[in-house]
């Protein structure tokens, strides 16, 4: 008897004709643990300051009203650092071109929100590895099957050569298990990794993530890391950097959405606080967290149906993020034994006053990569 054809390779010739809007999806990981965490998260200790009870990053984009909130702000032509971001990844993205385009790279996006940027990557590696492969991951289901749209169906990448993997990769295990299973697809292929749109600022423990993230590349891999910068770090910086998330009504819905989605409480935009603060010496941090400012104790039903108490002056922190300084990033790629081949950096020209703001896209390689790429990084480290 012939041995049954594997059911995958049926099912793209069964998907090829079919006008009906399907999309595959690879699930690395069980979603209810994802929802126990959550409840956990909300069920922390009393903090006056936004470091008791949170939701943590992956959470604020995970299920369809966050992905529909995210996508809500990017479009608002108010979240002006967001508009002006992606407009600059294109120029310089371009820059950094030359030094992924040969040796039949693959994509693996760390991340795909919107994908819009992964539509500008693809559209430019794909015309000289025509076989590549594009693999988002991301935490959220939604924003994968919205965010392949963009490359897929905007800028016609095969969707034969797509595996969007649902799978949350700042848990080590699951980066290792991904390392895994990309070298057994691709083989000896390097791979762009991508952590685009100052995802990194979102993790409270940024060098741990970026640690977990360095355990998949081989020494033929390559990381684009594009982050939020700026040249002061004072208290009066600190403050602009939280006021610019206070700038839009749509980040306001988007940064409240994950709350309002996995929760009974009804939330105010009066309650919501955007705090900057100087951190380590060498960045700044913005905190934006919902605080019972209402005078009474508040119960907020938690999604296995239990309640918790929110005390007069309890906080929960819905957002972190940061604007790195050179000496900050110096130090995560040193710790995490990465070395700088290219670097743009770029400062927001926007505002009529001089900007401290700007963004810098990194291309980084793992230290088993070489020597030749040392001389760079100390050019580089040295602006
Ligand atoms: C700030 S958006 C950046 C989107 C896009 N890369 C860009 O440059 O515009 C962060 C993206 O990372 C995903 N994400 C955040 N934390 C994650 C985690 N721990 N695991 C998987 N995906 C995560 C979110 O769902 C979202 O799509």
């Amino acid at each position: 008897m012939a041995d049954p054809v594997p059911v995958i390779r049926k099912l793209e010739h069964a998907l090829a004709d079919d006008d009906f809007a399907w999309s595959m999806l690879l699930v690395g990981e069980d979603q209810a643990d994802k929802l126990a965490t959550l409840t956990a998260d909300l069920r922390g200790p009393f903090s006056a300051t936004g470091d008791g009870k949170r939701i943590t990053s992956g959470f604020s984009y995970w299920g369809i009203a966050p992905t529909i909130a995210w996508a809500n702000a990017t479009n608002d032509p108010f979240y002006l650092v967001m508009k002006v971001g992606t407009e600059s990844f294109l120029r310089h993205w371009r820059k950094l071109l030359p030094k992924v385009q040969n040796g039949g790279f693959h994509l693996v996006s760390l991340g795909i929100g919107t994908g819009v940027k992964d539509r500008t990557i693809l559209g430019d590696m794909r015309r000289n590895n025509p076989d590549m492969y594009y693999i988002p991951v991301d935490m959220s289901s939604e924003m994968l099957r919205m965010g392949t749209l963009e490359p897929v169906r905007g800028a016609r990448f095969p969707v034969s050569q797509v595996l969007p993997v649902q799978l949350d990769f700042s848990i080590e295990d699951n980066m290792d298990e991904l390392g895994q299973m990309l070298a057994r697809l691709v083989g000896d292929d390097p791979i762009l990794f991508t952590l685009t749109g100052n995802t990194l600022a979102n993790f409270e423990n940024d060098e741990e993530l970026l640690d977990t993230l360095t355990r998949a590349l081989r020494p033929q891999d390559r990381l684009l890391l594009e982050v939020a910068s700026t040249t002061r770090l004072d208290q009066e910086t600190a403050d602009a950097a939280a006021d610019e998330y206070h700038q839009t009504r749509a980040f306001a819905e988007f940064v409240t959405s994950a709350l309002r989605y996995n929760t009974d409480l009804k939330i105010s935009n009066e309650l919501v606080r955007f705090v900057g603060e100087v951190e380590d010496d060498d960045a700044l941090l913005v905190k934006i967290l919902w605080r019972n400012d209402t005078g009474e104790e508040i119960r907020m039903e938690l999604p296995d149906h239990t309640e918790v108490v929110l005390p007069v002056g309890d906080t929960i922190r819905l957002y972190t993020t940061r604007k790195y300084s050179t000496a900050r990033l110096k130090r995560l790629t040193e710790a995490c034994k990465l070395t700088p081949i290219e670097a743009i950096q770029s400062q927001f020209r926007y505002a009529r006053r001089a900007n401290p703001f700007g963004l810098e896209l990194l291309l980084l390689a793992p230290e088993a990569a070489g020597e030749a790429t040392h001389t760079l990084a100390d050019d580089i480290w040295s602006v």
